[in-house]
């Protein structure tokens, strides 16, 4: 009898350190702003010597990275610098932060790719979210006239890449990353009463939503259209394994960009896809425990095969939103899922301390593996969307 209640205490104290475990405390996530702050702002003491360049990665020699604006990456530090001020209300951040929005700011005349939504959203759109300043406003104006220009009616959807851009080996190119790209129309459709914006963004939502996915809720990450009929001619990879394979930063982006339209457009179809995403990530047998995916969920050398922080940071942010608008129980099931990926990135494995990882915030993402470039480094995406996620955590739970 004596024995059993011994195993039953263990049992009970055993059952409650892991409950602890998979949870995430508010001073944690605070702490972790602090260290971020601090990476931050030493980051953008380094590049402050460079003039016109941004951060993006750790070379293969182990030097600084940097990228001048035209680089897809070029908005998220300025982006960060917005998130890291408006945590702290230290001034230095966002005299730092309008340093760096400078270097951005002709990305609202490119019409050549459809990054301008990432790199001026992620910048401007938070300056303005944050001070209110209308001097930003029509460079983000121009910033969704320059994404439309992008638009097909016969494909109806945006192009993500030039054909010329890829020797030809895709007619009109649509990635899933860019669902991304779709909240600089939706706001601006509403901002600047232009609702065309917001027709150009659902089309290709609607259009995405019917020829990226698969029936388990997995998404290809290239269609590319035939420009004559505005139908699928194939559905290719880039980044991930293979064509038929689930690449993990892929289904982040398509899990995010559908939970944005339906903030923006309370249609139950974006909910209803978000949720077929969410679902098909949470569930999926190789998600490891921590649940930082592998750069692939069907990387061959699973359960050796590389993570990705960014999936990681990208899934936890999207989790983060999606939870508040489906049902309660649903809702703890994301919620859960998006605290253990807290717990895990604020852990030695994947925060760096301060001072080091040349001031990146995170360790360990994948950009390119098929071309082996950006392998196991830190990427200034996987920084700006757990700084994001801290945001959204503390937002939600702080006192
Ligand atoms: N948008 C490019 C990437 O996710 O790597």
């Amino acid at each position: 009898m004596k024995n059993i209640s011994y195993l039953l205490i263990a049992f009970i104290f055993f059952c409650s350190c892991s409950v602890k475990n998979a949870d995430i405390s508010l001073k944690t996530v605070e702490k972790t702003l602090d260290i971020a702050q601090q990476q931050t702002l030493l980051m953008a003491k380094a590049m402050e010597k460079l003039p016109g360049r941004l951060p993006k990665s750790i070379s293969p020699d182990g030097q600084l990275e940097t990228s001048s604006e035209y680089w897809w990456t070029s908005g998220f530090f300025p982006g960060q610098l917005w998130y890291m001020y408006e945590y702290s209300g230290d001034e230095r951040l966002k005299n730092q932060a309008e340093l760096f929005l400078e270097r951005v700011e002709n990305q609202q005349y490119v019409t050549d790719n459809h990054d301008v939504g990432f790199i001026v959203f992620c910048s401007f759109g938070n300056a303005y979210r944050i001070t209110s300043n209308e001097a930003y406003l029509p460079i983000i104006e121009n910033a969704a006239k320059s994404l439309s220009t992008r638009y097909s009616p016969v494909t109806k959807t945006i192009c993500s890449w030039d054909r010329a851009s890829w020797n030809n080996q895709w007619q009109y190119a649509v990635i899933i990353d860019n669902m991304m790209n779709l909240e600089l129309l939706e706001w601006s459709a509403h901002k600047f009463n232009e609702p065309r914006f917001s027709d150009i963004a659902q089309s290709h939502a609607n259009t995405t939503m019917a020829n990226h996915f698969r029936p388990d809720g997995s998404s290809f990450h290239v269609v590319s259209y035939d420009t004559i009929t505005g139908l699928p001619e194939l559905y290719h990879t880039s980044q991930g394994f293979s064509h038929e394979s689930a690449w993990a930063r892929g289904q982040a982006w398509g899990l995010y960009g559908y939970t944005l339209m339906y903030r923006y457009t309370n249609n139950k179809n974006y909910l209803d896809q978000a949720q077929k995403i969410a679902d098909f990530l949470i569930n999926h047998p190789r998600l490891p425990a921590d649940k930082i995916p592998y750069w692939d969920f069907d990387a061959p050398d699973i359960p050796n095969a590389l993570r990705d922080a960014s999936a990681g940071a990208i899934m936890c942010s999207a989790l983060l939103e999606l939870h508040q608008y489906v049902q309660p129980q649903k809702g703890r099931e994301y919620l859960d899922v998006a605290k253990k990926q807290l717990v895990s990135l604020c852990s030695d494995t994947y925060l760096a301390k301060v001072g080091t990882n040349h001031n990146f915030i995170l360790k360990h993402a994948l950009g390119h593996q098929p071309n082996g470039t950006e392998v196991d480094v830190p990427l200034s995406y996987a920084d700006y969307y757990f700084v994001e996620a801290l945001m959204r955590y503390r937002e939600q739970f702080g006192e």
